[in-house]
């Protein structure tokens, strides 16, 4: 079949024989116009959407064979070496852009709006980018980008000079700059992985287990290896090195031959040489299976004659803290309450599926282009199981589409680099949207028990908490994760005495792994529900309640922690209650109810409890005036390159558009571990402010030798070394670096940084719970509070959020917009988490297998979000600064649920409070006569 098509203004005639092909495979696979995304191939993300004869459309649900004589534009059209479209511009501008994997769609969605109507009100805004998704953002930089967009195209600006966009100055620690990869991400220029093409590439498809819990009795490829376009299929006995794999323990075979243990368990990888033709072979691969029955429950996996799916006891790990005397504690309360919450698995929902790929280089070494959170560890996993040695093998880390923990585990690496290494061909594997959800790490779902004690003047005086949680086949991270729970199980308060245990188990599910706050989303679920019930009990107002225990410097952790400066949880529940203050309570529409609900929350900043937390920084004057800032952290879209790059201009006074950024290379760039715990702007931070004090000395001492000044005097000021004291110019940048060239001299500096000493100091109970004298936990913390008002309908229990109010301390802000950005997108996150998210799996079988089934919140239900950013500095942050970026979804859960019974006078203790639970819970309290 023959299409004539015009994209982008050029004709194109082309024949093809597949009569699904859609347009999106077109753009992708055979023009290489990759602007547009593959989120999920099914319609449910908007990230392929292109403009087709006047129209935005997603481009994954036109098939080519309706599209003669069409006419497509795509986002690449919108921009040129000079200049981008105003779209393109406010996006980067009002910082709409973050992992910038939604941004292609959304910009072109924009695109269709603004062509009819350059001055939409909110409502039309959010009506026309209804069916685009971003997990990053939560919306609201988004409307505001193509609000201001409409303005400059009233103005008759249609195109903005890329010269005049990154500023030419130094940047201070503090503004809301642009950042440094925005644009590119905004114009579609930024390549993904599986925007990657490569000569000869080979494609890696994976047959994976349909069942929950099955032996593998047989496995048969005669049929498949002569399937056409297969190259080589591997099976388990294949494999050169190590068949397993994992980041704590390594219990995952990379291809199993024996018992598979969830939905999604690795069997045999094809590799062909199209997409297609690795398919239709995997279709081909015949397995026999004897079906065991599923452990889809804690009880199951616990019980006495379970089968057992790893170790003895199908224990993943267990933890315990605690400190003070609990019976005494409990003795001294006024008021004791008990209760029980749960909480569900969720589906990390980055908009980018999982992609790599691997290649063997002439000089032996394995290059693997994917984008990791752990590049180093990637490398030490990969290693073992292709039998190299982790120096021969470069992780070549690529931009992200959004992690949030998820892309700490390895997904598509090893399954790529055996193919590379076994064939001798490039090859890419990229996870289907259907493969990434079935395949993936979740969040783990817990069973929380509570018991709080306090006494008549509201003083917490006792707490001992039951953390059960649910892991997967497999056991991830899921120890550290539960360790996290332990830690934080009780919130930011000061409590005399407390006992927290907590146990993981082992099911037939998709594993648990590390998700944004890392543990710390479900206990703060259990404490802040704890916190409002108790406070109602009492009768005492909600944040009174929390200041009367709060956290304070010099005051115990409930693990002996005594953080001693940057405790700004105070501030942040001030903050919350001021602004409540003047916020004026909408009046209730007929049949429904308004409520408002209070929650706090406090989370690590680095990795503490005595582990390695270092990162390296380097930085070269190249001849063009750039400096090449090289890290090992990867910025997932949360801006830490920007970031970086921000101290790096402050500290260096070099012009901020004269610094490129290059991180995530094993090779190229120094290391810095994990992209994890909120650590990275503390602990690179750091690295790069040492290495800008190093540089500068550099650079310094030549200047004063080459043009005899006094090396104390030398400054920077507008792209010039000036004498300082008299504001004399004594060289331009251009001119002190020709200089430099005439001498053959190089100006580059290296620095590591080493986190504050931490330790173990999770008491153990053999110890009597004592805490030991240098008991740092963690070097920091950061805090936030958060107010949610809501209006729920009696009648069907549905919620709308209407309004939120957050209060974070991120010690110092390095960029304001970035942090508005990450607060605002943790709220959207957590209130899915509350409301609407859940993976669901019966009996090991997946039910909520789509993209579209997974309660991701979408831009008609993004509340007012209300910002207010705390600073209490810590005395060893860069400039003050400690993360940030994941405890903004940690309040949603219980805020919720507190404003439920704000409203209703019900207390939802299961999340997420669909409206069914809801309801149930007010037929309870109806029948109860309440
Ligand atoms: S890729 Fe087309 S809607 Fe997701
Ligand atoms: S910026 Fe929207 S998904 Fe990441």
């Amino acid at each position: 079949m023959e299409i004539q098509l015009t994209v982008n203004e050029n004709e194109y005639a082309y024949e093809f024989h597949d009569e699904d092909q859609t347009l999106l495979s077109y753009l992708r696979d055979v023009l290489h116009l990759t602007a547009a995304k593959n989120g999920c191939n099914e319609g449910h993300c908007g990230a392929c959407t292109v403009i087709l004869n006047g129209r935005a459309v997603l481009a994954c649900r036109k098939l080519l064979k309706d599209l003669d004589g069409a006419h497509v534009s795509t986002l690449e059209s919108l921009s040129d070496e000079e200049s981008v479209h105003p779209l393109i511009y406010s996006f980067a501008k009002e910082g709409a852009v973050q992992c910038g994997f939604c941004t292609p769609g959304f910009i072109m969605s924009s695109k269709a709006l603004l062509d009819q109507n350059t001055n939409p009100d909110e409502k039309e805004i959010r009506k026309a980018l209804t069916r685009n998704i971003c997990r990053c953002t939560g919306y609201v930089k988004i409307i505001d980008a193509v609000k201001s967009a409409g303005q400059l195209m009233r103005n008759n600006t249609l195109r903005v000079d890329r010269k005049t966009i990154l500023p030419d100055r130094l940047v201070s620690v503090g503004e809301s700059v642009i950042r440094i990869d925005s644009i590119k991400k905004a114009s579609g220029e930024t390549l993904f992985a599986d925007d990657m093409y490569l000569e000869d590439m080979l494609y890696a498809k994976v047959l994976r287990s349909p069942h929950p819990h099955a032996k593998i009795l047989k496995i048969d490829t005669d049929e498949a290896s002569k399937s056409s376009g297969v190259v080589r299929i591997l099976l388990a006995g294949d494999i050169p090195g190590e068949n397993s794999f994992g980041p704590i323990k390594k219990d995952q075979p990379v291809l199993n031959d024996r018992r598979v243990l969830y939905i999604g368990d690795a069997v045999a990888a094809v590799y062909a040489t199209s997409e297609g033709e690795a398919d239709a072979a995997l279709e081909k691969i015949r397995v026999d299976y004897r079906e065991l029955p599923p452990i889809t429950e804690i009880s199951q996996a616990i019980a006495d004659g379970a089968a057992i799916l790893h170790g003895e006891d199908n224990i993943i790990a267990r933890m315990e803290s605690g400190r003070g005397d609990l019976e005494a504690g409990f003795n001294r309360a006024e008021l004791i309450i008990e209760d029980e919450f749960h909480t569900q698995y969720v589906e990390h929902g980055y908009l980018e599926p999982e992609s790599c790929i691997a290649r063997l280089n002439n000089d032996g070494v394995l290059t693997v282009s994917v984008a990791s959170q752990g590049p180093p560890m990637d490398a030490h996993e990969i290693a073992p199981v292709i039998g190299f040695p982790p120096d021969k093998i470069r992780i070549s880390g690529m931009p992200m589409g959004g992690g949030f923990g998820g892309k700490e585990d390895i997904s598509v690496q090893i399954i790529a680099s055996l193919g590379a290494v076994i064939t001798g061909r490039p090859v890419k594997y990229t996870f289907t949207r259907e493969e990434s959800i079935s395949v993936s790490g979740k969040r783990n779902a817990t069973e929380l028990k509570y018991r709080l004690g306090a006494d008549s003047g509201g003083r917490i005086t006792a707490v001992e908490i039951d953390i059960a949680a649910k892991g997967g086949a497999y056991a991830s991270v899921e120890e550290a994760v539960i360790l996290r729970s332990v830690s934080f199980a009780a919130g930011p308060y000061t409590i005399p005495a407390a006992v927290v245990k907590a146990r993981a188990v082992y099911l037939n599910h998709a594993p648990a792994c590390a998700m944004r706050g890392f543990g710390n989303p479900t206990v703060s679920f259990g404490s802040e529900m704890m916190m409002n019930m108790m406070a109602d009990s009492l009768n005492l107002d909600p944040i009174e309640f929390r200041l009367k225990n709060v956290l304070e410097p010099g005051k115990p952790t409930i693990t002996g922690d005594r953080p001693l400066s940057g405790v700004g949880i105070k501030s942040c529940l001030k903050a919350v209650q001021k602004e409540l203050s003047l916020y004026r309570k909408p009046e209730p529409r007929e049949g429904w109810e308004i409520g408002i609900g209070i929650a706090a929350s406090y989370k690590n900043v680095g990795l503490g409890i005595g582990m390695d937390d270092s990162a390296g920084a380097s930085a070269k004057l190249l001849p063009d005036g750039n400096i090449a800032l090289h890290l090992g952290s990867v910025d997932m879209g949360q801006g830490s390159d920007s970031a970086m790059a921000q101290i790096f201009s402050d500290s260096l006074g070099w012009p901020f558009n004269l610094i490129t950024v290059h991180s995530a290379d094993t090779v190229r760039d120094p290391l810095a571990g994990m992209t994890t715990a909120s650590r990275q702007t503390f602990i690179s931070g750091n690295a790069v402010l040492k290495l800008s004090v190093k540089l500068k000395e550099r650079m310094y001492s030549l200047i004063a030798e080459i043009y005899d000044v006094d090396k104390d005097d030398i400054g920077l000021q507008d792209q010039s070394f000036i004498v300082r004291s008299s504001g004399v110019v004594i060289a331009a940048i251009s001119e002190f670096i020709d200089a430099l060239e005439e001498k053959q001299i190089s100006v580059e500096a290296e620095a590591d940084y080493s986190g504050p000493r931490t330790s173990f100091a999770l008491i153990e109970p053999e110890k009597g719970y004592e805490t030991p004298e240098d008991g740092r936990l963690h070097a920091a913390y950061c805090y936030a509070a958060q107010a949610t008002v809501l209006e729920v309908s009696r009648k069907t229990g549905k919620v709308n959020v209407l309004d939120v109010i957050i209060a974070s301390d991120v010690g110092r802000i390095i960029n304001r917009a970035s942090v508005e950005g990450q607060m605002e997108g943790g709220v959207v996150m957590g209130l899915g988490y509350a409301l609407s998210e859940q993976f669901v799996q019966h009996e090991g079988r997946i039910v909520t297998d789509s993209y579209a089934r997974l309660g991701i919140r979408r831009i008609g239900q993004t509340p007012g979000i209300k910002c207010l950013i705390i600073e209490e500095p810590h005395e060893q942050g860069p400039y003050g600064a400690k993360g940030m970026g994941e405890l903004p979804l940690s309040m949603g859960a219980p805020s919720v649920s507190h404003a439920l019974h704000d409203a209703l006078g019900i207390w939802v203790k299961s999340i997420p409070a669909v409206p069914e639970k809801i309801l149930a819970e007010l037929n309870k309290s109806t029948e109860a006569g309440v």
